[in-house]
């Protein structure tokens, strides 16, 4: 079950705004995302106003307002990965997906972000969904890869 939102608020000191951004990367771990309802609990917490919450939330790409797909595709841009191509893949799973890069798919099966690093640049391009790591990756195998996740 997860932790409830005033259990993660309790770790940070009551009233001190300075703590908004580690309030709500704990959030986002816990939960996959930063809900409506926790944005008010976050507010009324550090007496801040909500607006103030999204205007954060939505400056910082880190921060998800929306779930997060049954799957979570991270393309790695990284270095290693852009020297290799991976940015010739971006629009290869934006096709497949038919959603766009920080988008969850209209069925809620798949989100797909853009990532710095995975930490496995000899394998560059690097695709990570779920656990799972595919390297070498060539814009042909995207959707026979895609295939295996319901
Ligand atoms: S740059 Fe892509 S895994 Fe390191």
């Amino acid at each position: 079950m997860p932790t409830k939102i005033s259990d993660i608020l309790s770790h940070f000191t009551q009233g001190n705004s300075s703590e908004l951004i580690p309030i709500l990367q704990a959030v986002q771990a816990e939960y996959g995302f930063i809900s409506e309802e926790s944005v008010y609990e976050i507010s009324e917490y550090l007496n801040i106003p909500s607006s103030k919450i999204y205007g954060v939330a939505t400056f910082y790409a880190q921060f998800r307002l929306q779930p997060p797909g049954r799957h979570v595709i991270n393309l790695c841009t990284g270095t290693a990965c852009h020297v290799k191509g991976s940015e010739k893949l971006i629009p290869v799973f934006e096709q497949e997906l038919k959603c766009k890069a920080g988008e969850t798919t209209k069925d809620g099966r798949f989100t797909l972000n853009l990532v710095a690093c995975l930490g496995a640049c000899a394998l560059s391009p690097v695709v990570n969904i779920d656990s799972d790591f595919y390297g070498n990756l060539t814009a042909g195998e995207i959707k026979k890869i895609l295939r295996k996740y319901k």
